[in-house]
């Protein structure tokens, strides 16, 4: 449950949920190289998202991101939210890291989502710049968000949380597959 994020303990909080966007959408949006980034007013959350992303086949989109800006506004009491959409065919950021936000929302459509360590697996030193990162975490130890779930990812820069944000990395993608990444920061 999403707002499980308020408690101090907790990292990662993940909305289980089925893919909402059909797989024919995903894919015109990943061929049209959607790409946005911009602060949305919750105020007027539908009118900014019709000129973020303008066009009728985008509703169920339009749609979902509403959904996920207002409950992210709500469940943090902010009056904005900073909305990425984006068609990845690589890996945005395939090191692990933390980042020196306070909270993240993910959702990853059509596509394996974000993955991610759980506190007591991640090796000593593997954040160190220049570390080589490889072999130095085992597969079955590393987490990962599946197609439509939502997920709560705390940065460095939560409250009393420095050094405890949320390890992770964008996945691997085969050739020729894509995901739809969005984002929102508060
Ligand atoms: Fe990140």
């Amino acid at each position: 449950m999403l707002a499980d994020i308020m408690s101090d303990e907790v990292q990662v909080a993940v909305w289980d949920r089925p893919d909402p966007l059909s797989p024919q959408l995903v894919a015109q949006a990943c061929d049209e190289r959607i790409a946005i980034k911009s602060w949305l007013p919750v105020a007027d959350l539908d009118a900014a998202l019709n000129r973020s992303l303008p066009g009728d086949h985008y509703q169920p989109l339009r749609d979902d991101l509403f959904l996920l800006a207002d409950m992210t506004a709500c469940l943090f009491g902010v009056e904005e939210v900073g909305l990425r959409v984006m068609a990845l065919t690589k890996p945005m950021c395939p090191r692990f890291h933390v980042d020196r936000i306070p909270v993240r929302l993910l959702c990853t459509y059509g596509g394996p989502g974000s993955e991610w360590l759980p506190g007591n697996v991640v090796p000593a030193g593997l954040l160190t710049p220049g570390e080589d990162q490889y072999g130095r975490v085992a597969a079955e130890q590393v987490a990962q968000l599946a197609t439509g779930q939502v997920a709560l990812f705390k940065g460095d820069t939560w409250r009393d949380n420095p050094g405890s944000g949320v390890v992770h990395r964008s996945p691997s993608l085969s050739p020729g597959q894509q995901r739809l990444l969005v984002t929102l920061d508060i």
